[in-house]
C-alpha cells in the first residue's frame, strides 16, 4: 500500500487546479478569428489573450478593445500591446440598448466575427446579443450556474464552498445564464479571504479564457466561415 502523501505542503504549494474540457491540441483557424473585445478593468484577461495569439496559441487577431471606462488598465494595455482601442462612455448614453448599437457598429466597422467579454461591468442587451448571435462570449468568475452577479468570489467565500473557480459561456439576456463553455476550478483555502480566492481563480482565468475562445472558435467556423454582418 503507498504512503499517505504528506499533507503539510499542501498549503505552501500553488493548489492544484483543473479546467475542462482540458487544455490539448489548439484548433487552427485560417485565416484567424477576427475578434473584438469588451474590458472595463485592469485588463489582465485581454492581455492573455493577446499573448496566446502572440505566442501562436489562439489563431487571432484582436481587431478592437472597447473600454467603457477612460481610465481603466486595459485601455493602457491596449496602447502598449498596440490593440486598436476605442472607448465608448456608458455615461454618454441614456439607456443600455443605446450604448449597445455603438458597440455593435463600431466592432462591424472593425469587421468582427466574435466578441469576447473579458470583465465587461455593464449589463447587455439584446441589441449587442442578437447581433451577435451565438458568438458573444463572456468570462464570469465562478462555477457557473452557482454565483451569478455581482461578487461571485464573495459570494463563494460566503456560502462557504471548497472549490471555486471560473467559467467562460455564451451570452443571453439573462445575465451568466448562457451555455458554459469551459471551466477552471480552484480549491478555497481556509486561509482565504476575498482577495486571495479573486488571484487563484484568475491565475486561472488567463489559461481558460484564450482556450475557451479556441473553443468557441470552432463552433463558429463550423456555422460558415462567411459570417454575414446583419
Ligand atoms: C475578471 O476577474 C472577470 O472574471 C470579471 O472581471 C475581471 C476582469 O479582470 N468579470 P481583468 O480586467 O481582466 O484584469
Amino acid at each position: 500500500m503507498p504512503a499517505c502523501s504528506d499533507t503539510s505542503q499542501i498549503l505552501e504549494q500553488d493548489p492544484p487546479e483543473l479546467i475542462v474540457p482540458a487544455i490539448g491540441a489548439w484548433p487552427q483557424f485560417s485565416p484567424p478569428l477576427r475578434i473584438g473585445v469588451m474590458a472595463s478593468g485592469s485588463g489582465s484577461n485581454l492581455e492573455a489573450l493577446y499573448e496566446a495569439t502572440a505566442k501562436g496559441c489562439l489563431e487571432a487577431s484582436l481587431q478592437l478593445l472597447i473600454v467603457n471606462n477612460p481610465g481603466c488598465g486595459a485601455r493602457e494595455r491596449a496602447e502598449r500591446l498596440r490593440i486598436p482601442c476605442q472607448l465608448i462612455d456608458h455615461r454618454e448614453h441614456n439607456t443600455r440598448e443605446s450604448l449597445d448599437h455603438a458597440l455593435v457598429s463600431a466592432f462591424r466597422a472593425a469587421d468582427v466575427e466574435a466578441v469576447v467579454m473579458a470583465g465587461w461591468m455593464r449589463i447587455v442587451t439584446p441589441v449587442l446579443i442578437d447581433a451577435y448571435a451565438g458568438r458573444l462570449i463572456n468570462l464570469h468568475p465562478s462555477l457557473l450556474p452557482a454565483f451569478k452577479g455581482l461578487d461571485a468570489v464573495g459570494q463563494a467565500l460566503a456560502a462557504g464552498v471548497r472549490i471555486a473557480g471560473c467559467s467562460v459561456h455564451h451570452v443571453q439576456a439573462d445575465v451568466d445564464s448562457g451555455a458554459v463553455i469551459a471551466q477552471a476550478a480552484v480549491p478555497v483555502l481556509a486561509s482565504d479571504d476575498a482577495a486571495t480566492l479573486a488571484r487563484r481563480i484568475q491565475r486561472q482565468e488567463h489559461r481558460l479564457l484564450p482556450w475557451a475562445t479556441a473553443l468557441a472558435g470552432v463552433e463558429w467556423r463550423r456555422e460558415g466561415q462567411a459570417f454575414v454582418q446583419g
